[in-house]
């Protein structure tokens, strides 16, 4: 079994289910957030991608050729995520691509840690905003998205119609993020989904961290 090593922590993290023919260590590295260090940002990863796991496992059985979508992927950290949960998933990464909110990043190294994690064949990527409508007329039973929509403002609605207008009749959207303002977020997912479970990860102040899986309306 091979070892994925999170290169900019210098932590290896176990890594379960994927394999390397060519080499024992896999160099991954999913970024550093804004205001964040390496360390924490691998440790914020840890808890989501722990939680994220634990909600997509009832969504669909684990077997399932499910289309998924990872709405402002950065370096596929969720890819990795679901594409352990759906062994058989095709998982898209949206993302701007643009030096931001995650240092270094550029679909490059997004599709090589794809290539280092053995996922390649079933992951693709698009450079798009999300405030935009897609021009890809896929529709898709999953879309998941990590720590995206806190810091784009208001422009975050047109980015979940967006969305909303992407995922198939009674396919989940699955989001993970600090929701500054929750109550106008939930009355925008209530107009077009079901809340069917959200899991409170803490935080402080404002700046909790929820993951919500919001079932669109059939
Ligand atoms: C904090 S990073 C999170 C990346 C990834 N989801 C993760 O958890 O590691 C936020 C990501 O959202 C992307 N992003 C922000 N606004 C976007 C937009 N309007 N359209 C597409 N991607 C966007 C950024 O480029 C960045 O990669």
């Amino acid at each position: 079994m091979a070892a994925v090593k999170q290169s900019t922590s210098g932590s290896a993290q176990p890594h379960r289910g994927i394999h390397d023919s060519q080499a024992n260590r896999i160099e991954v590295d999913f970024g550093t957030y804004h205001h964040s260090t390496a360390q924490e940002s691998n440790e914020i990863r840890q808890r989501a991608g722990r939680s994220f796991s634990a909600l997509l496992g009832s969504l669909y059985p684990s077997g399932s050729s499910i289309r998924i979508l990872d709405a402002g992927c950065g370096l596929g950290f969720l890819m990795q995520v679901a594409a352990e949960c759906f062994p058989k998933a095709h998982i898209t990464g949206v993302d701007l691509f643009e030096h931001g909110s995650i240092s270094g990043i550029s679909m490059d190294k997004a599709a090589k840690n794809m290539q280092s994690l053995g996922i390649d064949s079933r992951t693709s990527f698009l450079k798009h905003n999300l405030a935009q409508l897609m021009e890809s007329a896929t529709q898709y039973d999953l879309v998941l998205s990590n720590l995206v929509f806190h810091n784009i403002g208001k422009a975050r609605f047109k980015a979940y119609a967006n969305i909303f207008e992407a995922l198939k009749p009674g396919a989940f959207f699955v989001i993970g993020d600090l929701f500054p303002d929750d109550k106008a977020d939930m009355d925008y997912f209530r107009e077009r989904s079901t809340l069917i479970n959200e899991s409170d990860e803490g935080g402080a102040g404002p700046w909790k961290y929820k993951i919500k899986v919001l079932r669109k309306q059939s």
